[in-house]
């Protein structure tokens, strides 16, 4: 492991303090537990944000990107980050806080991939592929495959956005690979493929705060299964009124 727990010890500003997860961040702090920690809830629940502040403080820059690498940026930290303070391990401290060149960590943010791709693809230490001449889930496995890869902290959200049921089963063994590689994985999620990968702490957000959950009583996973055995019933819903 490299982070093993964040805590806020500045009040946080801005519109992030309003949060139920930042609120039950200054009052309890986040363990992390596992090599892998999905972070799931519904949309506006908070993982971004959380995501985004532990770029910041782990020094990886978070609009996406790699740690110990500047780019172009609208330059608005996160106004998460900077009431965070991180514990790391001594491996963690090596990896994230060394040498600039020597660091390891990647935030790999689905939204804004594309853009960081027309700036790094083809330079030392990146893709060599250029992610415009390949179809959007293929563009994302050709920096996952580099980028996300041996020790070193990997922030991941929403990675499923591209892919297919059979790409989540790849990505899903690409992460498990990293895990023993030495590797951390924090990754927000809407997928139960992904968040069923064996072993890993799952939190869930949404209006009380962050609780430690398992597979199985996510409700995403009991969404998914009730749509999949019943989706006409889904269809009426939407459709009737009232
Ligand atoms: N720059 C901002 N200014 C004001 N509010 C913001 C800002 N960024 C995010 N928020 C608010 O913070 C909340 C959490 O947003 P966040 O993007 O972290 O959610 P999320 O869980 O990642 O959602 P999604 O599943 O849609 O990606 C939302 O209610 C959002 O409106
Ligand atoms: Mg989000």
């Amino acid at each position: 492991m490299l982070l093993t727990r964040l805590d806020v010890s500045r009040p946080p500003a801005g519109w992030s303090a309003a949060l139920p997860l930042v609120r039950h961040l200054e009052a309890y702090g986040l363990t992390f537990t596992d090599r892998v920690t999905f972070v799931v809830g519904d949309n506006g629940s908070g993982k971004s944000t959380l995501i985004e502040a532990i770029a910041d403080v782990c020094g990886i820059n978070s609009e996406g990107g790699k740690a110990g690498t500047r780019y172009a940026s609208t330059g608005i930290p996160s106004p998460l980050g900077e009431a965070l303070d991180a514990e790391l391990t001594a491996t963690g401290l090596k990896l994230l806080r060394g040498p600039r060149r020597k660091r390891r960590g990647f935030f790999f943010r689905a939204e804004t991939l594309f853009n960081l791709g027309q700036n790094v693809s083809g330079m030392p230490g990146f893709w060599e592929d250029d992610l415009t001449e390949q179809s959007h889930g293929e563009g994302f496995f050709t920096v996952l495959d580099r980028m996300v890869s041996g020790p070193g902290l990997y922030l991941l959200d929403e990675p499923e956005a591209a892919l297919s049921f059979r790409s989540c089963l790849r990505l899903l063994g690409l992460m498990h690979r990293v895990s023993l590689e030495g590797g951390q994985i924090i990754c927000a999620t809407h997928s139960p493929i992904l968040a069923g990968l064996p072993g890993a702490q799952i939190i869930e957000l949404g209006e009380h705060g962050i609780q430690a959950t398992r597979w199985e009583e996510l409700q995403l996973v009991d969404d998914w299964r009730r749509f999949l055995a019943k989706p006409d019933f889904y269809l009426r819903y939407v459709t009737e009124d009232g």
